[in-house]
Formats: structure tokens, sequence, C-alpha cells
């Protein structure tokens, strides 16, 4: 087995590679998770043959309450930066006057995320640290972990033993357009930008949300004792070959250079081409290649004297502000959106542009009618920058606010302390009406099967379902008498709708569109009060205890179970035989996480009673026995265990661990 298990680990970091190094799959996706599965089941079984650095340890699962602080064997450094070719050719001068051989540059991509430095000994990935000041940095080993292009072992034997490697961690702008679309639904805070979004997923604490979000990392410089080349590109390439995900001298993203011309060159190629690339880049890294000269060139305190940053300027364009319009979303908080006249802007044409809020449009003082500047820069969205007041018509007027809804009329609100405006005629606006039907019913929500937008809209239209509660009213009649809804369609709906009654609590509790509540803060709030009569009993202060909870959600949640049409709701979806409450499972903690695994217990425990051991082992899906066999996966061991218990062990392989380690696995 031991063989089989050493095979698959083998041929599924080679998929892994081709797949999220080289994008260059050669077998289906179906197929890596057969193979996956297989090695899965496997290190169940033999738990000790399992590899800590296995493909299968890459879906996250471990929480980090506060990352360990970890001091950089060599310091990070940043670099100093350069908004012209100008400052570029004065870098050049200065250089050529502290060395004096012949000058080989590297140009590389400056990508616009998360610098990280990786240190692998004997070919295994062992840490993962953050930038951190520069001297010292958060230890994120195991949200890194997650991150599908980083190998957690080399392939080849010529790696140095110990080795450091930085890059910047990054996440593809359609990564994150997603990630803001599910935000949006979710009524969560919007990343202002990708470089944010991948530093705020690297801090999190839970590194199965991590590993949900798709990060991906280039890898752009080596320190160490023991590299095979003495200059910076050579090492880089050659990096390339033991899976590291390095920098793709074919498309460019890396080129060496020989003169301030060539370097000219590759700035100019990048400005027009890097919107067409899939992540960002904010500029162009110049270094010097060899790293004789590198250290003969030195550093100043904040960076080294043989780089320099070359920024791109933020593309801007001016065009006519046609119309503001403005959006009420499910929750009622209304969004002002600048129409524009259409405009080519970063490869893209811009029609509309994020105007945010009252406070900003009246900062910026825009008008219709107006020349505005649109800017897009590390955000996806446009933005509007500023008006040019040399071109504002005569007859322009300042704008007002609207103060009440555009789609129900009733007059809008605005929370002290918030910028937004909201309509207060949840149960009457349309938008927001259909809006939280729709939130309602989606796949993570209550995943009602028959149940799109466009039978809510049918729904919705005709009368039948004006808040979520309704839809447990649905008859099958009255959905008959509807056009385009068949008798079959009827019945789906009608399934879809029963089953829904079993959905878990965390998922009905984020279903209810509680604003500010997605899924993860809905699964926080069921595991720590367990049920909806705790929620909705509990105080600010007690909310605020609650891991990853602010006050901004606190309240939110607060004012929520405050309004008795709320209360109200729960309780007629209570009575309709919704889930509100743990299941017994979930409360009694239980999981599969040492399903088909066998222990035995023996000897004296410090930490644990040797009857809490049995219980964890079980409530965790394992089996307790009393005596070694070869089927025994683990012998959990005490103090003044027996020598004949301990012997077995050691003959039939089976793995002792103290309860030190038998807690390690249970995290
Ligand atoms: S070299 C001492 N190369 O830019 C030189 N940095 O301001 C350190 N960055 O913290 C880095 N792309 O996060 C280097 N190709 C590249 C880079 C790069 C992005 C970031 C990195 C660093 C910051 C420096």
């Amino acid at each position: 087995m031991k063989e089989r298990i050493e095979q698959l680990t083998r041929e599924l970091q080679e998929h892994n590679y081709n797949y999220y190094v080289l994008s260059k799959p050669t077998i289906s996706d179906y197929e890596f998770d057969m193979l996956l599965k297989e090695l899965h089941d496997l290190e169940k079984k033999y738990p000790q043959f399992a590899d800590p650095n296995s493909p299968t340890k890459r879906v996250g699962g471990e929480i980090t309450k506060s990352f360990e602080t970890v001091f950089h064997k060599y310091p990070m450094l940043s670099l100093s930066n350069s908004y012209s070719i100008e400052e570029v050719e004065d870098f050049e001068t200065r250089i050529k006057k502290l060395v004096d051989h012949d000058l080989e540059y590297v140009c590389e991509l400056k990508y616009d995320g998360v610098a990280i430095s990786l240190t692998y000994k004997h070919g295994e990935l062992e840490k993962a640290v953050t930038r951190g000041d520069g001297i010292k940095g958060d230890n994120i080993t195991t949200n890194v972990k997650t991150i599908k292009s980083i190998p957690l072992k080399l392939f080849g034997n010529d790696y140095p033993q110990e080795f450091e490697v930085r890059g910047e961690v990054f996440i593809p702008k359609e990564v994150f357009v997603q990630i803001n679309k599910e935000r949006e639904e979710n009524q969560e805070q919007l990343f202002a930008n990708p470089r944010n979004a991948a530093s705020g997923t690297l801090k999190m604490q839970d590194s199965s949300v991590v590993a949900q979000r798709k990060l991906d990392c280039f890898l752009y410089s080596l320190n160490g004792e023991n590299l095979p080349y003495s200059s910076h590109y050579e090492n880089v390439l050659k990096s390339a070959q033991w899976g590291l995900k390095v920098p793709d001298y074919k498309r460019k993203f890396i080129a060496k250079c020989k003169n301030i011309a060539e370097i000219k060159e590759f700035i100019d190629y990048w400005d027009k081409e890097r919107h067409k690339l899939e992540f960002d880049i904010d500029g162009v890294v110049i270094k010097i290649n060899s790293y004789r000269q590198q250290q003969e060139l030195g550093n100043t305190a904040k960076s080294p004297r043989w780089a320099i940053a070359y920024k791109f300027k933020a593309e801007r364009v001016e065009t006519i502000l046609e119309s503001i319009s403005y959006q009420v979303g499910r929750t009622g908080a209304i969004t002002p959106v600048a129409n524009l006249k259409p405009v080519l802007l970063a490869g893209t044409v811009v029609k509309r542009a994020s105007l945010h809020n009252a406070d900003q449009i009246e900062k910026l003082d825009v008008r219709p009618g107006d020349t505005v500047y649109v800017e897009k820069g590390g955000e996806i969205i446009p933005k509007v920058l500023g008006v040019n007041f040399s071109k504002r018509p005569q007859n322009s007027v300042a704008l007002e606010y609207i103060s009440n809804c555009p789609e129900c009329g009733s007059e809008l609100i605005r929370v002290l302390g918030e910028a937004v405006h909201y309509c207060p005629n949840s149960d009457e606006c349309p938008p927001q009406i259909k809006g939280k039907l729709e939130h309602f019913v989606s796949r993570k929500a209550m995943d009602i099967d028959g149940l799109g937008a466009e039978t809510i809209e049918l729904l919705f239209q005709n009368g039948l379902v004006k808040n979520i509660g309704d839809i447990y009213d649905l008859k099958k009649e009255s959905l008959l008498s509807l056009d385009r809804m068949a008798e079959k369609s009827a019945n789906n709906l009608l399934q879809g709708i029963e089953k829904s009654k079993t959905i878990p609590f965390e998922r009905v509790l984020f279903a209810l569109g509680i604003r500010h509540v997605g899924e993860t803060v809905a699964k926080k709030l069921a595991r720590y009060f367990k049920n909806i009569d705790s929620i909705i009993d509990s105080s600010l202060e007690e909310l605020l205890s609650v891991e990853e909870i602010g006050e901004i959600i606190a309240k939110s949640v607060n004012a929520y179970f405050s309004d008795k049409r709320n209360l109200q709701l729960i309780e007629k979806l209570k009575n309709k035989g919704l889930t509100f409450a743990l299941s017994s499972d979930q409360l009694a903690d239980k999981t599969d996480k040492f399903k088909g695994l066998t222990f035995v217990i023996s000897g004296v425990f410090s930490i644990f009673s040797r009857d809490e051991i049995k219980e964890l082992i079980e409530k965790n899906g394992g089996k307790c026995t009393g005596s070694v066999s070869a089927k025994t996966s683990y012998l959990v061991a005490g103090e003044e265990m027996g020598p004949a218990k301990k012997e077995k062990a050691e003959k039939l392989g089976v793995k002792l661990i103290d309860e030190n380690e038998f807690a390690a696995m249970l995290k």
C-alpha cells in the first residue's frame, strides 16, 4: 500500500503542476478527482504512510487563531519607484558609476499582489511567511498550502537542501470579479481590488475558506547559500524545473536586457499589453542580473540599489456623464451609478462607473452633462475621479440626491455613521422583495430547484409570493393556473420547496438575507448560538464575542431580530418545518475525521482522561479497541504504558502518538 500511496502522490503532484503551473492538463478534472479520492481513502486507512505534504492536504480546514511571528533570514526590502523613463536612465547612470564591469539587466513584471517568502527544506515546503515589516512576518503556511500552484514537494534532485523563494500571491482578475459578485449578492463589503482581496484572504483564520478563493502565485527570486547559478535570471529559470511557478520567458514575463533601449522596449510593450493579462500588474521591475554586482551595489535602508520599479500610470480618460441612475439592492441599499458616453479604457468599453454614495457625489460635485475623468486603476469597476470643470455647461445646476426610492417612492433613510441611503420599505419595494426571494432560493442558501429569477418574477407578478414565507404556502392548483407552468414544473417546484426544509440551520440563517451576514458569518453564528432563539435573545456584546464578528455585523444582526416583521416571518418558517437549530450530530460536534480509523488507548494521561480520549475518538467517527492488532491505526500512548503493547505496536508498524499529537489531530 505504501507504494501505491507514493505513486498516487507523485502522479497527483505531476498533474497539479501540469494544470496550475503549466496550464496544460493531461487528464480530465474527473480523472484527477478520482485519483485524489483514491489517495484520500488510502491515507485514511493507512495514516502511517500519509505525507504531511500530500496533494490531499490542499483543501484546507485548519484554523489559525493568531499567526506566529517569524523572522526573515534575509530581510524583505521594498523597491524604489520611478514613474518615467528618465528616472530609469538616472538609475542606470548611478549604477554605471558604482560598478565597472559590463551590466546585464533583467526586466520583470511587477505583480500587484502580496509578497510572500517560501522556505523549502529537503525539497519540501517548510514555511510560508508574509513580508510583514520586512524584518519579521506572519507564518501563514496553512493558508499558503491551499494555493495549488505552489508545490508542497519539489521535482528532481538538484535543488539546494535549503533555500528561500520569494514571489507574489494574487487573485486572477476573473476570480476577483466572481468573488465580489458573490459578496455583493450576500451584501458583504466588496473588496476594492484584487490586491486587497488577496491580502485579506491570506490572513483568514479558516484555511478552508482560503482554499475556495483560488489564489495564484508567481515566484520571482531565490535566496540561499547553494543556489546553482551566480545570477538571478538563471536561477529563476532553473527553479522552474523543480516545479516552481516562475514567470514565463516565452510570454515575455521576464527578459534579459543589455541596455536602456531594450528596457524601454520591455516597458512600452507591457504598458500596452498589460490589460490583456489574466492578472493585475502595476509596473515593471528592473534588476541587475549578477549576484556579485548586486552585492557590490548593496542596499539602502529600505531598498536595494540594484533594482528599481517602473510604475505605469493608471489609465484615465475623459467622457461625458449622461445621467445618474439609482439601483436598489435586496436590502434596500441605494447605489448611484454614472451612465457614461461609452469610452475605451484599459482595453474595454466603459459605459457605467461607480459613484459609491451621496457623499462621494457631493465631494466630487458631479452633475449630469459634466465631462468627467474616469479611471480604471487596481479596481475592476471603473470609477469617476473628478470633473473637468472647464468643460461644465453654463446652465448646469448642482445635483440633488434622491430623497425617495426610485422603485417604490418611499422616503429614503440614512443610518447615522453610514454613507449609504436605504429604502426602508423592505416588504413592499419590488426589487427588494424579488432580491430577497432570489437570494433565499439560491444554490448556497435554500437551493430550491425550479425556482429561478424568472419563476420568481412570474409568481410575484401574479401576486402568489410577496415574501419568503409565501413560498411555503404555494399550492399546486394556484401554480397550474399560471401561464408557462405545466404539471411537471409545478411538481418539481413543490418538491424542491419540500426538500428545502432539511437544509441545515446555518444555510437557513444565511438565506434570511440579513445585511452583512454572508455564508461564513452565518456559519459562525450558527455554531456559536446553536439555535435561532439564542440568536434572537443575544445582546450586542455577546454577538461581538463571536469570532470574526465586528460591530457592523453585530448591529445589523441585532437590528434584524428587533424587527417584529422578521420575528413573525421566522415563526411562520418554523411552523412550516424549516431547520432553525443545529442537528444533534452538529451539536455533539460529531465529525468523520477519524472514520475508518481504529485506536488503542494505553497508559495514564495528563491533559485528557482515558474516557475523554475514547469519547473524542468516537465522536469523530473512529473506533476504540482493547488490544493492538494489524488493524490498529494508532496507539495513543500515555505514561506507564504496558511494555508488551508497545512492543507489539512497534512490531506491527502501528504508529504511536502521545496525547499532544492526538490533540493536534483533532484540530
Ligand atoms: S523584487 C528587494 N520582483 O513589489 C526587491 N518584487 O516594492 C524585492 N513585486 O514587496 C522584490 N513583482 O511584493 C520583485 N518581479 C518582482 C515583483 C516584486 C511585484 C512587489 C513585491 C515587493 C514590492 C516591492
